[in-house]
Parts: structure tokens; C-alpha cells; sequence
């Protein structure tokens, strides 16, 4: 019978267990129960009161056949075999330590980095109340401290050793790495380095510096710069001794001094699956060439531009449809969860980055105001992608008789003609198509070529 697994917090979790004292009918009940329970859970390992009995018993087991697939697969851990102990008791722990992620049942989607020694010794009795003495080493060590652990009212988060972070952003797509950053209790997020942006709206000069803004919110130290190759900003960096530190959408380059810093590098997020579109315009360029897959690669930055070994990458499939806005937040949001779900496995070794094939690279370009214009022999398909790739800016316009319109909103039907939902003509609100070709009695006609841009 599956238990039900008692998550923190919980009073239950915090009281130290009682020994077993009779090996009875109920007690090997109570085991079997407390293994089916840690199958089903795709766990490792289970301890009593965590299906909320206060009994000093462990059980433990990686079995690649019953965990799965994906264990098998990408992990470097060595199997153990289905161990149930009563009453344990560590007499040995090694001097040598090592640090690994772990996750524990009563935690759901909480990984830490934890420190723990290496290789143990641990007696106890088997489920008949037989003397048993292991010696384990690796995961099957670590495994059965952590259960140890939680009959001793020990729990993951009692583990905790903050990473001392620093943020590097500047943009709107950094805003996500913030907040996630800021919430997970995990790191500590000793400052956030970040360009001074101004615009001016309406004759005023304003701040439109959103990660300031939020950074601020959050009570973080700012430091603002307007180039990092200045003596007194490296110093400022470098007082804070962090430890690790993490780029978005930030515009100056970092110099090699200030990566040296940091003891685990800096780790970037660039929106696109490297090396494919290494540069400035990642999500732009995967519209406008009719990719169909975005992605997010977290990477290691050296001093080359986004050509650093890579960490992890995540792969979504496109619909087509997507505009810049649109897809920039997802890969935002895509791309934040998984920098913090990868970190940890990064520290601890578990995974290892790996370097980009150069032979595969490709660059996209800084987009500039002139790329949003088109003639009426410029592709349907290509307009459209323009369309949605340059929203907001620069947008996309013709020229018609001198007045320069703008086509807001536009797609294609079945038959690859392209369909115009919205224009604003210079000086005019935006209109629908329609009301355009009543008042100004055209039309914008883009004709189909044969030899069609690739639809790749
Ligand atoms: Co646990």
C-alpha cells in the first residue's frame, strides 16, 4: 500500500524517531508499504516519519529498471540494492568530503547543494532484527545520511550553504533570472552590476531600467556602470567576494579580471541553441529565418562573445505564429528555471559544460532601423516573419508614395498570401487594413515569388 508522504512544514518531520523494538508482522507491513511508497515517488530513499511514523527505519534504492530511463541515461550514479535498516547508527564517517545535489521526498522541486563525507559505515538491523553492517561509499553513502538524517529531525534545508551571487543584466529578458535568483534561498544575491538607461518620454528624462527598478524593490546592493574596465568599478565587484556569477541581457563585456573574480565563473543565458546565432539578436533571428525550434542555452562566458562551453540547453517547438514580445518572455521565463535548475548539478561537478562546435556556428546581426523596410517584390512569407520579429522595434514599414506606413499586425493564410490585419500610416493612429484601403483607397499587394525564401 502506497503512504502518503508527509512534506515540510511539518511538526512530524522535526521529532526525533523512536527505536524499533519488535519485529513483528506490522513492522515488516510498515517496511514494505514505506518501499512501494519510495518506487512510486520516484525516490531514492525514505525514512519513517515521513509517512509520519516515528520509528527509527530507513529504506533506500536505486535501481536503473525501476527508476527509469532518464537515470540511466544521463547520471554517472552507481546502482545500490534495496536496503532496509532499523535502528541505524553512522560509526564511521571518511575525512574526504564531496558536495552533490540532492532532493528528498518531502521537499517536492527542491535540489540542494549539500557537503557530505564520501564513504561511511553504518550498523543497524535488517527487518528481522539481524546486527547488519555496511560499508557504503558515493550515492548509496550519501542516500542513507540523508535518511539518517531524518531520524534525527535533520532535514535538506538544515544543509543549506548559500552561493554567494552576483547579477549581471541590463535588459527586460534578465527580469525573470531576478526574481528567481532573489526567491530561491539558495543563493544569495550580493549585488546586481547593471548600464544606466535612459529615454526620454515627453521632453522628461526616465529611468527605463527595469532591473534596476525591481533590484531596488528587492532591497539588492546596485551597482551602476557605464563600462566595467574602470579601476573603482573592479574593485567594487571584487569586495563583494562572491562566488558565482550570472549575465542576462547585458550589454557591456566583461572583462577576463572581472570573470577571474569568481571562483565558479560566470553563467549566461543566451536565447537561442548554441552555437547556433551567437550575437545580439538571437530570437529576432530564429523568427525571421522560420526556425522551427527556439531554445535557451545556459553557458560558461570566456572572452570570446557568447562562445563559451555549454552547460544545458532546452529545445521548444515554435508554432510559427510567435512574435519577438511573445517569444522573449517564454524564453525569459525557460530560461531563468532552467539556469537555476542547472546550477547546482554545475557546482557539484555533476555536470560537466562542453565546448561548442565550432564548425557549426552561426552569427546574428545587430538589428538596425533601415531592416524594417520593405518593397512590394519583398517575399509574403519573409514579411510576415519581419512582422513578428521586429515588434516592437524597428517595426516594419513600405514606403507609398512618400508616406511611410507601418504594418503592424499581419499573417499568412493556407495559400502563403499574406494577409494585413493592421497598418499605421506616419502621422495616423493605427487602423485595420480595411479603413486603410477605404480612406486611402490603395492597397499594399506583396506578390508570391516561385523561387520562395526557404521555409525551412
Ligand atoms: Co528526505
Amino acid at each position: 500500500m502506497k503512504l502518503e508522504i508527509i512534506t515540510d512544514p511539518n511538526p512530524i518531520l522535526r521529532e526525533p524517531a523512536e527505536p524499533v523494538v519488535d519485529f513483528d508482522m506490522s513492522l515488516q507491513q510498515l517496511i514494505d508499504n514505506m518501499v512501494e511508497t519510495m518506487r512510486e515517488g520516484n525516490g531514492v530513499g525514505l525514512a519513517a516519519p515521513q509517512v509520519g511514523i516515528s520509528k527509527q527505519i530507513i529504506v533506500c534504492e536505486l535501481d536503473n529498471n525501476i527508476q527509469g530511463e532518464s537515470i540511466k541515461k544521463e547520471s554517472p550514479y552507481q546502482p545500490f540494492p534495496l536496503t532496509a535498516i532499523c535502528n541505524p547508527k553512522i560509526t564511521e564517517y571518511s575525512k574526504e568530503k564531496c558536495k552533490m545535489v540532492e532532493g528528498c521526498l518531502s521537499f517536492p522541486g527542491y535540489e540542494l547543494v549539500v557537503k557530505r563525507p564520501k564513504t561511511i559505515t553504518i550498523e543497524g538491523q535488517d527487518r528481522y532484527g539481524e546486527k547488519i553492517v555496511i560499508n557504503a561509499d558515493k550515492l548509496y553513502a550519501r542516500v542513507m545520511q540523508h535518511e539518517f538524517d531524518h531520524l534525527n529531525s535533520t532535514l535538506l534545508i538544515d544543509h543549506l550553504e548559500e552561493i554567494d551571487t552576483v547579477l549581471f543584466a541590463g535588459g527586460d529578458f534578465a527580469l525573470k533570472t531576478l526574481e528567481y535568483l532573489n526567491t530561491d534561498k539558495q543563493y544569495n544575491l550580493k549585488a546586481v552590476v547593471t548600464t544606466s538607461q535612459y529615454a526620454t518620454i515627453r521632453g522628461k528624462t526616465d529611468d527605463v531600467n527595469n532591473v534596476k527598478k525591481l533590484a531596488r524593490k528587492f532591497g539588492l546592493k546596485v551597482i551602476e556602470a557605464k563600462t566595467l574596465n574602470d579601476k573603482q568599478i573592479k574593485n567594487k565587484i571584487k569586495n563583494l567576494k562572491a562566488s558565482l556569477g550570472v549575465v542576462v541581457d547585458f550589454s557591456l563585456i566583461i572583462p577576463k579580471q572581472i570573470i577571474d573574480f569568481f571562483e565558479h565563473g560566470i553563467i549566461n543565458i543566451h536565447p537561442s541553441i548554441l552555437p547556433k546565432y551567437r550575437g545580439s539578436s538571437p530570437i529576432q533571428a530564429t523568427i525571421l529565418n522560420g526556425d522551427k525550434y527556439a531554445g535557451v542555452s545556459i553557458i560558461l562566458i570566456n572572452e570570446q562573445m557568447d562562445a563559451g562551453p555549454i552547460i544545458a540547453q532546452y529545445k521548444v517547438k515554435l508554432n510559427g505564429k510567435e512574435n519577438y514580445p511573445i517569444l522573449k518572455q517564454y524564453l525569459s521565463e525557460l530560461g531563468a528555471s532552467l539556469l537555476l535548475d542547472t546550477i547546482p548539478y554545475y557546482l557539484t561537478g555533476e555536470i560537466k559544460p562542453r565546448k561548442q562546435k565550432e564548425s557549426r556556428v552561426s552569427y546574428c546581426n545587430t538589428i538596425k532601423k533601415k531592416d524594417g523596410e520593405i518593397f512590394f517584390d519583398t517575399d509574403p512569407v519573409a514579411i510576415d516573419r519581419k512582422v513578428r520579429a521586429y515588434k516592437p522595434w524597428p517595426g516594419v514599414y513600405i514606403q507609398l508614395d512618400g508616406m511611410r506606413v507601418t504594418i503592424c499586425s499581419a499573417h499568412i493564410d493556407k495559400e502563403k498570401n499574406l494577409i494585413i490585419d493592421k497598418v499605421k500610416p506616419a502621422g495616423k493612429n493605427e487602423m485595420s487594413y480595411q479603413d486603410f484601403v477605404n480612406g486611402y483607397k490603395t492597397e499594399l499587394t506583396f506578390s508570391k515569388k516561385t523561387d520562395s525564401i526557404k521555409t525551412n
